[in-house]
């Protein structure tokens, strides 16, 4: 990534397109909407919220990040997206169960307006739910096309100056990069072919990366963490990230690994288990889309532990994930998480960790620090994979052959230091032996 010599300002409209207007999606613009009033706080979201100290820390410079870089302002954010259904924002919302009457009614008319356009849709990577908003192609080379001209429509008609793509919709059934993937040329021939390896995340990335519009995947699916992908992106100047939006019990994994790794305590198994009772819960009680989801979740530990490195603290433990459908629930997630450790001699101990979390309330913040933050990496002439954003991921997308960061406040360093990099400011490396001399 080259540092650039100035960043692009916002001019006119940013487009926020969403794939998917479900409890994610609709979460997040319903939020948006609410805090642009200020209705509402987007709490959990660092383009809002989040400071940035910068030089020393007598010079008592700690400015909101939005001041440090020139993000898209939430009054110049349009919205919409795409969905298999045809429901308007705010019925999606009201079905969703995610927030109160009294919010989404506060913005009725404004969600009403989200209609989604017609998504792209293939039921054998998808066999839980029947999509009837759906695009008629004749072969996935003219589905990516039709998902081109629905960017530039939406463009034309919201006199929109710039969009970004961020994936919210489904977890689709487990696929593996093959030789389709490998470069541009063999992946628009399989595109002309109907190629089964191609799912609906692929086209609608292809679509973006064909406009140069900036797309994150926010599920465990293969989208743009392949070869010809990334190929594409550097060649149309788009950047691109994933994968899978890193919210609750693995968010929580990525704070409390680290710690026991810091004093070198030992693993002997962690078991997490979930229940879930939204529809991305009933997508994952496919055993197809469950293990896409399960690859993702499994991968943290072994990145931050390092058992080669550590063969008697970390090189047998015993990692397992469950997801349980369960209706009662909704979108309230609760994930019980049972850590057996070990200290001093080898003598066990045990820790438990019960998350009672909101799934959409921690994904929406998720969103929009993306849509904006992707943004921002655009006009600051960056492309290819921003491993800088891989705070926001359980499978963080990193050069090939380069293991990810999955520490959260590594993550966060490289973040808060790609921010300082990009406007000139001085990295921060903590050392802190000046404040003593
Ligand atoms: N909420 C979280 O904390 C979290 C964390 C990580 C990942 N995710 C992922 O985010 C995604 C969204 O989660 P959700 O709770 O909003 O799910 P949801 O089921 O409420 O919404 C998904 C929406 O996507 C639509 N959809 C499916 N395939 C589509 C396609 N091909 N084109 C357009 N629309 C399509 C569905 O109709 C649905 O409305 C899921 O993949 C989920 O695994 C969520």
């Amino acid at each position: 990534m080259k540092q650039p010599e100035e960043i692009r300002k916002p001019g006119g409209k940013l487009g926020v397109l969403l794939v998917g207007m479900g409890a994610v999606a609709t979460t997040t613009v319903a939020g948006i909407m609410l805090a642009r009033r200020g209705v509402a706080l987007p709490i959990g979201s660092l383009t809002q919220l989040g400071t940035i100290r910068l030089g020393k820390r007598t010079e008592g410079r700690e400015p909101l990040i939005r001041d440090l870089v020139p993000l898209a302002d939430l009054k110049d954010v349009e919205l919409g997206g795409w969905d298999i259904f045809p429901d308007n924002a705010y019925e999606a919302a009201c079905r969703a169960q995610v927030l109160e009457c009294h919010h989404l009614d506060e913005v009725r008319e404004e969600l009403a307006a989200v209609e989604p356009m017609k998504g792209v849709f293939y039921q054998e990577y998808l066999p839980r739910l029947r999509g009837v908003h759906v695009k008629d192609a004749k072969n996935k080379l003219e589905a990516v096309e039709q998902v081109r001209e629905d960017i530039r429509r939406f463009k034309a008609e919201r006199g929109v100056e710039r969009v970004v793509v961020v994936w919210c919709a489904s977890t689709e059934t487990f696929l593996s990069p093959t030789d389709v993937h490998r470069d541009i040329t063999s992946f628009e021939a399989a595109l002309a072919k109907n190629d089964p390896g191609i799912s609906p995340t692929q086209i609608y990335a292809w679509a973006c990366l064909k406009e140069g519009v900036p797309f994150a995947n926010g599920a465990p699916n293969l989208g743009v963490d392949f070869p010809a992908a990334s190929m594409l992106a550097r060649e149309t100047g788009t950047p691109i990230a994933g994968k899978d939006f890193k919210t609750g019990q693995t968010l929580m994994k990525t704070v409390v690994a680290p710690g026991l790794k810091a004093r070198l305590l030992g693993l002997r198994g962690w078991y997490s288990t979930n229940i879930l009772g939204n529809r991305d819960g009933e997508v994952l009680d496919d055993p197809e889309a469950f293990k896409t989801k399960e690859t993702s979740k499994l991968g943290v530990l072994d990145s931050i532990l390092e058992p080669a490195k550590h063969p008697e603290l970390y090189g047998n433990y015993v990692h397992k994930v469950r997801i349980d459908y369960y209706p009662p629930r909704g979108d309230a997630k609760e994930g019980w998480d049972n850590i057996d450790l070990e200290g001093w001699l080898g003598y066990p101990m045990q820790m438990k960790i019960n998350f009672l979390c909101r799934d959409s309330i921690l994904a929406a913040p998720v969103v929009l620090d993306l849509a904006l933050f992707l943004d921002l990496a655009k006009r600051a002439g960056f492309r290819g994979i921003q491993e800088w954003l891989g705070f926001y991921f359980k499978s963080p997308m990193a050069a090939p052959n380069l293991q990810p960061d999955h520490d959260l406040f590594v993550q966060l360093m490289k973040l808060k230091n790609t921010l300082r990099w990009m406007v000139g400011e001085e990295l921060i490396h903590h050392l802190g032996n000046e404040y003593y001399d």
